[in-house]
């Protein structure tokens, strides 16, 4: 037996605007019935004017913290793509509203499969023994970097926070994180971007056009890249931990488009009815997505202790990466 990063406590909080498909199709040129039938989304939920992600990732992390039974931890990692500010980074100010103390807290940027990432570097520091808890948020007020005229984006996204808590124990323990897969195409990078507000554009002295600072992705090409890498980064998380295709209860999948998590499912040969499927009422959440669906299913009874369940995220970088580990008993907060 060795140490482990065990998971031991989640939550995952919206913010109680919705934004409906019948609203978009209102003011942009789509409909509730494509929509549905293209992403399999229904609805997503937006911040109020003058909300952030801090907000959330707050919120989520109170969520967590119960869920473990903990009142502090020694480490914050906030996924997100969305932080309060260009800087500092956002994980201190939730630490600190959280009550943590003068714990280190840092933000990753990996977009959609921040979480992940987030995840790994807090095994990490569990494994390396900088810590024997930490607090993983993934959350997102993504709306706010939404073209509003941008068909291609706006029927997508919503906002969301989700947490886990991972504390150090037997890697034979129920919740156990078995392995990682991470990987990343920068020579892909601009399919899924923010083009301006960077030091690429600064440093030209060109003054920021306000179009520059909308996120933009290339759908039809994300979501082959989508399907490719989240099918080839469970396959290799799965060899690593030694687990048969067959042997896999749950898949967690990045929540972009229902479509996206049918096809790894049948590329991988798992029955479709174990793929969590939560989009259809938070949209694409991006670092939020797998703590919320995780969440999600843990409340309807599709999680269940004892339960093999892989991960899977992919966004923009490009950026990718999946996780495996057995569902434990949880509170959920
Ligand atoms: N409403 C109505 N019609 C729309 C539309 C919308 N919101 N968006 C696109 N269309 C139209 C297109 O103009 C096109 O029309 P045409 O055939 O007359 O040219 C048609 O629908 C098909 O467009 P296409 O872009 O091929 O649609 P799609 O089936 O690929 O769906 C996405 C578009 C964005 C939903 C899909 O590509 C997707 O989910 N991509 C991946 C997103 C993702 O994975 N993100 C994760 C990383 S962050």
């Amino acid at each position: 037996m060795s140490r482990a990063a065990v998971l031991a406590g989640l939550g995952a909080v919206v913010p109680p605007r919705e934004i409906t498909n019948q609203m978009l199709s209102e003011r942009l040129d789509t409909t509730d019935a494509w929509i549905r039938t293209r992403t399999g989304i229904l609805k997503r939920h937006a911040v109020e004017p003058g909300g952030a992600t801090s907000d959330l990732a707050v919120a989520a992390g109170e969520k967590a913290l119960k869920s473990a039974g903990l009142a502090t931890v020694d480490l914050v990692v906030l996924a997100t793509a969305t932080p309060d500010h260009p800087l500092p980074g956002t994980a201190p100010a939730v630490a600190a509203r959280l009550g943590l103390g003068h714990i280190p807290a840092f933000d990753v940027a990996a977009v959609c499969a921040g979480f992940v990432y987030a995840l790994s570097v807090g095994a990490g520091a569990i494994a390396a023994r900088t810590a024997e808890t930490v607090l993983v948020i993934g959350a997102e007020a993504f709306t706010s970097i939404l073209n509003p005229q941008d068909r291609g984006t706006a029927i997508l996204f919503g906002d969301g926070a989700g947490a886990v808590v991972l504390r150090a124990d037997e890697d034979d323990e129920p919740g156990a994180l078995a392995g990682f897969d991470l990987g990343s195409d920068g020579s892909l990078a601009e399919l899924i971007s923010i083009p301006g507000g960077g030091s690429r554009q600064r440093s030209g002295g060109l003054p920021p056009d306000q179009d520059d600072s909308w996120f933009t992705m290339q759908g039809r090409e994300v979501f082959t890249q989508a399907v490719t890498h989240m099918s080839r980064s469970t396959k290799a998380v799965l060899e690593k931990v030694g687990w048969p295709v067959a042997t896999v209860d749950r898949i967690v999948g990045h929540q972009a488009n229902v479509r996206i998590l049918h096809s790894v499912s049948e590329l991988l040969g798992i029955d479709k009815e174990r793929a969590v499927v939560h989009l259809d009422q938070v949209g694409n959440t991006s670092a939020a997505s797998i703590p919320l669906a995780l969440a999600a299913a843990a409340e309807r009874g599709e999680l269940l202790a004892g339960h093999r369940v892989a991960l899977t995220a992919f966004g923009g970088g490009l950026a990718w990466g999946s996780a495996a580990l057995v569902w434990p008993e949880l509170a959920t907060g």
